[in-house]
């Protein structure tokens, strides 16, 4: 097994470039499928999703639309913790089918709390597409329409995905050492 080393981390290969782009592909395929005639438009959701986002792309055979947005969060008056905005949604999404493209749902919160936002636009259609999903650490029920790995609870980097900043260069999915 190979291992890269991240600021004081270590991390081993968890899935191989080869797996995520077979993965990708087919969930192009399916959205092919889908989306026939329908011109969808993509909602990528930065920094993490950039990779994800461009080889999906790269496998559309429809006529698409893509959009790249970056999620802040702050902290709202309310107790009820904080409150997401989209930086860069310039696109009306009224009467579109809009896809989000997400790397990661781990406790399913940025989603669940951004999700209204944009159903506020009242778009045609909504659907989700995630590359990796954490089930054991849902705490927000979602409906993820186009899933490419169920993974384990455990922290991971690479295609996009950092820690710290670093680790988004790779081509593979490492998944953080036991012991590290
Ligand atoms: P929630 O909990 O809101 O989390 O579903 C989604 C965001 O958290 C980040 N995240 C990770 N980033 N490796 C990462 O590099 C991970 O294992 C990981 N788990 C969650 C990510 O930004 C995602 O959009
Ligand atoms: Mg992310």
């Amino acid at each position: 097994m190979s291992y890269i080393k991240l600021h004081d981390k270590t991390f081993n290969t968890y899935l191989s470039e080869e797996e995520i782009q077979q993965k990708v592909k087919g969930i192009a395929d399916q959205l092919n499928l889908d989306y026939k005639d329908r011109r969808p438009l993509f909602v990528a959701i930065l920094n993490g999703s950039f990779m994800f986002a461009a080889d999906l792309f790269k496998y559309l055979t429809v006529d698409a639309e893509i959009s790249f947005i970056k999620l802040a969060s702050y902290k709202g008056m309310k107790a009820s913790g904080n409150v997401i905005t989209a930086i860069g949604l310039e696109m009306d999404l009224f009467d579109r089918d809009v896809v989000i493209l997400e790397d990661i749902v781990d406790t399913g919160k940025t989603l669940h709390q951004f999700l209204p936002k944009l159903d506020h636009q009242q778009p045609k259609s909504l659907k989700i597409a995630a590359l990796l999903h954490k089930p054991e650490a849902t705490q927000y029920q979602l409906k993820i329409d186009y899933l490419g790995f169920s993974i384990p609870n455990k922290f991971v980097v690479g295609y996009g995905l950092d820690f710290d900043g670093l680790g988004r260069n790779y081509k593979e999915i490492y998944q953080l050492a036991a012991g590290s």
